[in-house]
């Protein structure tokens, strides 16, 4: 292996951008200012009673949350994953490990993603972007993440990325007929995410039809990947600076997939307990953020980190206090009110229905 392979330097570049530059979308919002619930002025039960605890692939969580997929494949990844494992660990939350494209190509790296040591208990998610996995039989996907004793794995889509990636893989015929063949092979081990450009109804409904249970919508407003590949080049084509704010809004992306039969992992933006909570209202399961976590890494250490998440949980009790959702599931059921923007966009997608009662 070379002292630092091109794909390793894209891993150590993505950390220190994602730490340090504007990588957000800069005008696209995640639009869950669109969304309402609404005030209950008459609790009857406090934070700490409300029901967050839950579970994915066997796993008991203490709140509806997994740490986003970031990194892996360098010394530094490793440090993070290991860091990240230990702040899941304290706080009772999930975490999902990046693209483990590099241990593909150097299995010596394979060590690096392996954070059981560290985190017995909690639930661990391996990663592989849908190109590479194309390149492999189901069952060696599946082994990603049995070699490093993850729960499943999620296997990112990132067609906007990789169009303006310097070297990007480009689309290929055959990709559906084999994501219906993984489906089959990992079943509920299986989450098809994208990486902030959101999932359509359209698109759900096609990865539910070939056997896709759960999608994380990964939706834009928050880490803009365009942003960053156009940052790590120094600039975007000329013509093509719009792209870096090319996606649905994380909240349309959840109001888009409601309803269908697909278990939701809500991500892309999402920067507070509030937004878990309507994120949960609009129909997902579980919350999952990135860049807040590994930039409280970086600020703080795993203090830091570890205190980003409890901010979040405090969040989210508080809103369920004040919409009066006991548990998840009333959560899932309270009144919300959809305004502004995101209005326009499900009435032209004839996916608005009136407020509930
Ligand atoms: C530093 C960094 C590296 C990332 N690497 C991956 C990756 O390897 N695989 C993947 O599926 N998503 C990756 N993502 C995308 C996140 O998992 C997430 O979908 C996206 O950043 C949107 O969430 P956010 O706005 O909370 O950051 C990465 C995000 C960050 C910040």
């Amino acid at each position: 292996m070379p002292s630092e392979s091109p794909i390793q330097k894209r891993k150590t570049d993505h950390l220190a951008l994602c730490r340090e530059a504007d990588v957000e979308f800069q005008r696209r919002r995640t639009w869950f200012e669109c969304v309402d619930l609404v005030h209950a002025a008459l609790p009857a039960f406090s934070a700490e009673d409300a029901a967050i605890e839950t579970d994915f692939l066997g796993r008991p969580l203490a709140a509806p949350f997994i740490i986003g997929a970031m990194t892996g494949g360098t010394d530094e990844a490793a440090a993070v994953n290991r860091a990240l494992a230990r702040v899941a660990a304290r706080c009772g939350v999930g975490l999902a490990l990046g693209s483990q494209r590099p241990m593909l190509q150097f299995p010596s790296l394979e060590a690096g993603y392996r954070l059981r040591d560290v985190a017995p208990g909690i639930l661990i998610l391996g990663n592989i972007g849908l190109s590479q996995a194309l390149a492999l039989k189901p069952a060696e996907v599946a082994a990603l993440a049995d070699r490093i004793g993850a729960d499943g794995i999620c296997l990112h889509l990132n067609a906007a990325m990789e169009m303006f990636q310097t070297g990007g893989d480009r689309p290929r015929a055959g990709a559906q007929a084999a994501l219906g063949r993984l489906a089959r092979e990992l079943g509920d081990r299986l989450i098809v995410k994208e990486t902030g450009c959101g999932i359509s109804r359209e698109t759900a409904a096609l990865l539910a039809r070939l056997g896709v249970r759960t999608v994380d919508v990964a939706g834009a407003g928050g880490t803009s990947w365009v942003r960053v590949e156009n940052l790590r080049r120094g600039g975007a084509a000329p013509g093509l600076e719009a792209f870096e704010e090319w996606g649905i809004p994380t909240a349309a992306s959840l109001a888009e997939i409601r309803g269908l039969r697909l278990r939701v992992i809500a991500s892309g933006g999402l920067r507070s307990g509030l937004d878990l909570a309507k994120s949960i209202a609009l129909g997902a399961s579980i919350g999952s953020a990135a860049l807040p976590v590994l930039r409280a890494l970086a600020r703080g250490g795993e203090e830091a980190a570890v205190e980003w998440i409890h901010g979040l949980v405090a969040g989210l009790r508080s809103a369920m206090v004040l919409a009066g959702a006991r548990d998840l599931k009333s959560l899932r059921r309270v009144p919300l009110v959809i305004t502004g923007p995101l209005r326009d966009w499900l009435e032209q997608r004839c996916l608005w229905r009136p407020p509930r009662a």
